[in-house]
């Protein structure tokens, strides 16, 4: 199966698990991605946010919600009144997956399937067992199916705090923290004009749920 697991390094601080990341094949993923696209913020954190997985403009980069995406997101985080600083920024699958579209160099989005979300979510483990957030923000379902299991559906779960879940074989969750769920932000830009205020409305309203656990 596929697992990255074995690139893992045992007792590693955060920059030694993001530079083991750059070397992982524990799917097939690595082999079309310029890189891997690790989380990136303080060890002192005390929010994570997890989304699905670089899109073009951050494998690009090299660095996780720099594209519109990313701007969204940056909006809607400061409008919940979530210091940028407290945040790491991460992803549940850590390169881009992809389809080359038939004509010209347009790369098109693919959703990461269940192998892809089980072989990455050991880096994801480790770097919230690291860091030890007070709480963790899934970014729609991709995150949410890496935190819970296939059953997550975000229209029945967002915006409430939830006990964080335990991660393959950890004792109940990681510390005592907690998990916010709600849309990925890809989906305010998704949403045709009439909808897309509030679907933006939803999405700060969840993350000032996860702003409140901090206060
Ligand atoms: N979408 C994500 O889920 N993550 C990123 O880093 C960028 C876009
Ligand atoms: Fe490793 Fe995750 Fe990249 Fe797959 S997507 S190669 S598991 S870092």
């Amino acid at each position: 199966a596929y697992d990255a697991s074995p690139f893992v390094p045992e007792g590693a601080d955060l920059g030694a698990l993001r530079r083991a990341a750059g070397g992982c094949r524990g799917c097939p993923l690595y082999r079309d991605a310029t890189g891997t696209v690790f989380g990136e913020g303080e060890p002192s954190a005390r929010l994570v946010l997890v989304g699905e997985q670089p899109g073009d403009q951050e494998d690009r980069q090299g660095r996780p919600f720099v594209g519109p995406a990313g701007g969204v997101l940056g909006r809607a985080v400061q409008e919940a009144g979530i210091d940028p600083a407290e945040a790491y920024v991460t992803n549940a699958v850590k390169h881009f997956k992809f389809q080359q579209a038939e004509r010209g160099k347009r790369r098109i989005h693919k959703t990461p399937g269940l192998r892809e979300i089980g072989a990455c979510r050991p880096w994801l483990r480790a770097e919230l067992r690291l860091i030890d957030p007070e709480v963790v923000v899934a970014l729609g379902a991709t995150a949410g199916k890496s935190l819970f299991g296939p059953s997550f559906r975000v229209t029945e779960q967002r915006g409430v705090v939830l006990p964080m879940p335990a991660l393959d074989g950890e004792e109940g969750g990681e510390g005592a923290g907690v998990l916010v769920a709600t849309i990925h932000p890809s989906a305010v830009l998704r949403a045709d004009a009439e909808a897309r205020a509030a679907a933006y409305a939803g999405l700060v309203a969840d993350l000032r749920v996860a702003a409140g656990v901090l206060n």
